[in-house]
């Protein structure tokens, strides 16, 4: 199957980092971005109310007739993946096993130590710590670092306030032969991050991930034309569209 229109979805402005990266593949013809901006952040909420949450953006997506709908929020992909799935009549993928792939494409040893950040409700999901585990890696520490999201929303990409905020999550751990970034916003920040730890450890980025995914288990098609954008939310769409003309040079 070949998607030429699809979805992408997030809790807020986070997945752009995603679209981002499908962006520049240059394979699909229409890229839909829906932002449940009135809502963000998911990473706090229980189970429930994500895959609640997450079903009424499948519900969003009716209209539009997509191929294929990616789910760019980890949160989402950790509790609201399969209800969505099961309502669905396209493909719906998330990040998480992608995530674990592209891991597995670059790191064989299982002993590798690796860190997993995310939010809260990622983290306590255990889904990326399962995975892993299930792949046979064994040296494995997860991190909720929620705080690094209302920061990356902020604009705060360096500097001394994220820092203070690095050294509170990360003192006491050793350093990880790879970190998954598994949180939408992380990206944004992944240079402070590899700096903290010398510039050493790999890093696993959502949007990488899915794209190498969609590259092995779709056939894409170079696109014709300039991907068509456009831009939904649940509250300001124009703060989604200022925060990708930012983030995507877009
Ligand atoms: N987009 C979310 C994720 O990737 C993080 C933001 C939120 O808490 O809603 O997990």
């Amino acid at each position: 199957m070949t998607p030429k229109r699809i979805g992408v979805f997030d809790s807020g402005v986070g997945g752009l980092s995603v679209l981002k990266n499908l962006l520049e593949t240059k394979k699909f013809q229409e890229i839909i971005y829906y932002g449940d901006t009135a809502r963000v952040p998911y990473g706090t909420r229980s189970r429930e109310v994500i895959a609640n949450c997450s079903l009424e953006a499948l519900g969003f997506f009716k209209k539009f007739d997509l191929d294929l709908l990616v789910v760019a929020c980890n949160t989402v992909s950790a509790y609201g993946l399969e209800a969505m799935q099961k309502n669905a009549n396209y493909p719906v993928v998330g990040v998480i096993e992608p995530g674990v792939l592209a891991l597995q494409n670059k790191i064989s040893n299982p002993q590798a130590k690796i860190l997993i950040l995310g939010t809260k409700a990622t983290i306590t999901s255990n889904l990326y710590q399962e995975l892993l585990n299930y792949k046979g890696y064994k040296n494995l520490e997860a991190k909720a670092t929620s705080l690094f999201v209302p920061l990356v929303e902020e604009g705060v990409f360096s500097g001394k306030l994220l820092g203070e905020c690095m050294d509170y999550y990360f003192k006491d751990l050793q350093k990880p032969e790879a970190i998954i970034l598994g949180c939408t916003h992380f990206p944004l920040i992944k240079e402070a991050i590899s700096n903290y730890f010398n510039n050493e450890p790999l890093l696993i980025h959502s949007g990488e991930a899915i794209v190498e995914y969609l590259e092995k288990f779709y056939i894409l098609e170079n696109a014709k034309q300039q991907t068509k954008i456009s831009f939904f939310a649940s509250d300001s769409v124009e703060k989604v569209e200022k925060t990708a003309k930012l983030w995507l040079k877009y």
